[in-house]
């Protein structure tokens, strides 16, 4: 069998916390990293290395797990860029614009979608992503949303239903009757496809009601939950999430003090009802509050209180929300630059959020640390620590990826 070992490292984050407390990136200096069959087998003082079959020398560069881009809407057609432009020039954002992507989705052809589908993952993977959470949303109908999920699951088993992103138009005017496609027939056919159930819970999109019905009846599927909450506005959605054991709730921009505690307790309670189906009483139970500085900055709004949630003992996500609306980024990096200098997060919080908080969101145990046994899926920066990734915002310090232990070549 095949062994790659990376050595000649600047600095190692592995996100495992030594026992002396060395804050949570768990930083280690002087090792090499041995990967085989598409795993970490070992991780040693470099002068201990094992042989193996190829090098990779990391020229001093920090070794970091790659990025979970925990939330992300890759399957459409089109852009919105005149919609940026008009929100540039003073528009508010109000998500009414995701029909215009609907329209364009529906009408695209199975390969226009693919395309990308894959081009937008590739772009992410030179920027450090290694796992991506793809979200239906913009198909609407049974067909639109099938296709979009099983386009999804050919570059990740991370994929979500979102057929309840926005009602569309044929339905104006009807919302029960298209929750009850969503719940029943849509459902159905998207299920084999998906891991996760999502539902856009704002006003202007779907209320509570509709939201648990929903989530409940996806749950009795077999899928875990997820929840887009309080981006415009104050709400019900984060509470439930909670309430529901959802893995997540997203955006999290505009929290109540009774939200915050909720998160927080679910972070440390009893999980019996964890909306992936687990048992577990740990913290990989809870809820992740996943925060996505990509949105607020494209529709300049006023960015999450990152540092309230994490005082107060939430497990905080980044991720991007790629999509053709809101944050038109695929760039972790970025996200990790943004919640440093625009939400008061520390550079160890915000590349924590980046990696082990997204596997959190995800609830994988397998990605997001390295540590022997785990995924050997890695990053090499040009750069001595991950400091860098927001001391130099914008510049492409990500120079080589391993994805389950293969090279993604000089990228
Ligand atoms: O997460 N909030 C809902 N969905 C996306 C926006 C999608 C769009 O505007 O097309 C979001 O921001
Ligand atoms: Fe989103």
């Amino acid at each position: 069998m095949s062994s790659l070992l990376v050595d000649n490292i600047g600095e190692l984050v592995t996100n495992v916390p030594a026992a002396g407390g060395d804050g949570p990136l768990g930083l280690r200096r002087g090792v090499a990293l041995l990967v085989e069959a598409g795993r970490v087998v070992w991780i040693g003082p470099a002068r201990y290395a094992p042989a193996a079959d190829r090098r990779i020398d990391a020229e001093g560069g920090a070794v970091l797990p790659g990025f979970v881009d925990s939330h992300a809407h890759l399957v459409f057609a089109g852009d919105r860029a005149a919609e940026f432009a008009a929100r540039m020039a003073g528009e508010p954002y109000t998500g009414g614009g995701i029909r215009t992507t609907v329209g364009a989705t529906r009408a695209a052809s199975d390969d226009d979608l693919r395309d990308t589908v894959h081009r937008l993952r590739d772009e992410a993977m030179r920027q450090g992503t290694t796992t991506m959470e793809i979200k239906s949303g913009y198909g609407l109908t049974v067909v639109d949303e099938a296709r979009s999920l099983r386009i999804a699951a050919e570059v990740t088993a991370e994929t979500t239903f979102l057929g309840a992103h926005v009602v569309p138009a044929e339905y104006a005017g009807r919302p029960d009757d298209y929750v009850g496609l969503v719940c029943g027939p849509m459902l159905t056919a998207a299920a084999p496809y998906a891991r996760w159930v999502d539902v856009f819970c704002e006003r202007g999109a779907f209320d509570a009601d509709h939201a648990r019905a929903i989530l409940t009846v996806g749950q009795s599927a077999g899928l875990g939950l997820r929840l887009h909450a309080n981006q415009l506005g104050p709400g019900p959605g984060v509470r439930l999430g909670v309430e529901l054991g959802a893995a997540s709730v997203d955006h999290c921009t505009h929290l109540s003090d009774a939200d915050v505690d909720a998160l927080a307790d679910s972070a440390t309670t009893d999980g019996s009802t964890a909306g992936d189906g687990s048992t577990s009483g740990d913290r990989q139970a809870g809820t992740v509050a996943t925060l996505l500085p990509g949105a607020e900055f494209s529709t300049r709004s006023p960015y999450p209180d990152a540092r309230r949630l994490l005082d107060a003992g939430v497990t905080v996500a980044l991720a991007t929300d790629c999509n053709p609306g809101s944050s038109y980024t695929s760039s972790m990096p970025f996200c990790v630059a943004l919640a440093v200098r625009e939400m008061r997060m520390t550079p160890a919080e915000a590349v924590w959020a980046a990696t082990a908080g997204g596997a959190r969101a995800l609830r994988r145990t397998d990605v997001g640390v390295l540590r022997p046994g785990v995924r050997a899926d890695l990053m090499i920066l040009d750069a001595p620590s991950h400091l860098h990734l927001a001391y130099r915002p914008g510049v492409p310090l990500v120079r080589q990826v391993l994805h389950n232990g293969v090279p993604q070549c000089r990228l």
